[in-house]
């Protein structure tokens, strides 16, 4: 059974100091070059719909396509500065969560709080970026892997829509926002494992359920802040495709998992902490404190102590992970383990929240326009 330190590298996971060893060393490299230890599998056996529910998944993503270049309104007038400013000002009057002292940021005014807000924004739509460019290479894989028929099908589609993801988040970026940052370590990091990993269920345990699946979430919660036209009809294009992928997930590794023993189960229980800490210290923002000239070991350890029941934006992001993880099997498999971390992370409260792969047609925004014309 792997120890905690095996899994993440560290016996603490709020060990400030080994989350801020992990940085990304080379921030110029072009090319990043992961070893796949996994077999690329064909089968022979084509019979169409022989899994009913990913075969109705591979006909609805066939009907459900855009083109990210004709569908968005890329004529937009987009003002980074004046959408931090008004951020800013609807939050001016809230009494404040967190006490900065020590950090440097105790100190900001308006103009500074102005600048992180850009800053943020620009951060995380670039690791919306990078992560869709891990979810194109890990469904190209996928597509390799899987041994069955139907999922390869459907996997192929979602190969298609991740590289419409890639595309309208970086044009988005380049052309809107000019600013931009390198990927997060532990982002990097969480998919390199994903990527390396020999078992196919990996990949999508990694990729569709814990990264996809955090996503859906992030995506539907800036989704609802922005007024932004641009962006707010991107998001959400780009959400009716992610829950097809999180649903995806459910619906292979349902089946799959089945079969698995108590042990082979605890190791997927284990990945999923592994996942779900990696992407705790990826929104921690450490690029973003950085530069701005904040003490980040004093940001990192006030935020680390932060409750996790006042952690509202942080507890969101796994609304879609938990039941997700509870339909798979998953978080009650062998003695609860699973359960209880995620009651430690103060997250378990979304386990009867609905699994996505029943919610997924409901929230196809493509399909609703299309319909309407
Ligand atoms: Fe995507
Ligand atoms: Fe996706």
């Amino acid at each position: 059974m792997a120890t905690v330190e095996e899994m993440i590298g560290r016996t603490d996971p709020n060990d400030i100091e080994a989350i801020l060893a992990i940085t990304n060393t080379d921030a110029d490299e072009i090319a990043h070059i992961v070893a796949d230890e996994s077999d690329a599998i064909f089968t022979w056996d084509y019979t169409k719909a022989a899994r009913p529910k990913l075969d109705k998944l591979y006909e609805k993503a066939k009907t459900s396509q855009w083109n990210g270049t004709t569908d968005l309104p890329w004529d937009a007038d987009v003002d980074p500065e004046k959408i931090a400013a008004e951020l800013h000002a609807e939050h001016a009057d809230d009494p404040p969560i967190i006490d900065f002292a020590g950090t440097g940021a105790e100190k900001w005014g308006d103009k500074e709080w102005i600048e992180f807000n850009r800053l943020s924004a620009d951060w995380t739509l670039a690791q919306f970026m990078h992560g869709e460019q891990g979810a194109l290479v890990a469904t190209g894989k996928i597509v390799e892997t899987v041994p069955w028929y139907d999922a390869k099908l459907y996997a192929a589609t979602q190969v298609m829509d991740e590289a419409r993801h890639v595309e309208v988040f970086a044009r988005y970026l380049h052309e809107k926002r000019e600013g931009s940052f390198p990927i997060n370590a532990h982002l990097r990091m969480l998919l390199d494992d994903i990527i390396n990993d020999s078992r196919w269920d990996m990949t999508y345990l990694g990729m569709q359920i814990m990264v996809e699946g955090l996503a859906l979430a992030a995506f539907g919660f800036m989704h609802s802040m922005t007024e932004e036209p641009l962006l707010k009809k991107l998001l959400r294009y780009v959400m009716s495709d992610e829950a097809r992928h999180v649903a995806f997930g459910v619906l292979s590794l349902q089946e799959y998992y089945q079969e698995l023993t108590q042990a082979e189960l605890r190791e997927r229980q284990e990945f999923a902490v592994d996942a779900a800490v990696r992407m705790r210290d990826r929104f921690l923002q450490q690029e973003v404190w950085h530069r701005l000239g904040v003490d980040v070991p004093a940001m990192m350890g006030i935020l680390l102590q932060q409750d996790p029941a006042e952690n509202v934006f942080q507890q969101m992001l796994f609304s879609k992970i938990v039941p997700n993880t509870k339909k798979l099997g998953l978080l009650d498999a062998g003695d609860g383990w699973l359960r209880e971390q995620f009651t430690s992370m103060g997250i378990i409260q979304y386990e009867n929240w609905a699994s996505t792969d029943e919610e997924y047609g409901s929230l196809d925004e493509v399909e609703a326009d299309k319909v309407a014309g």
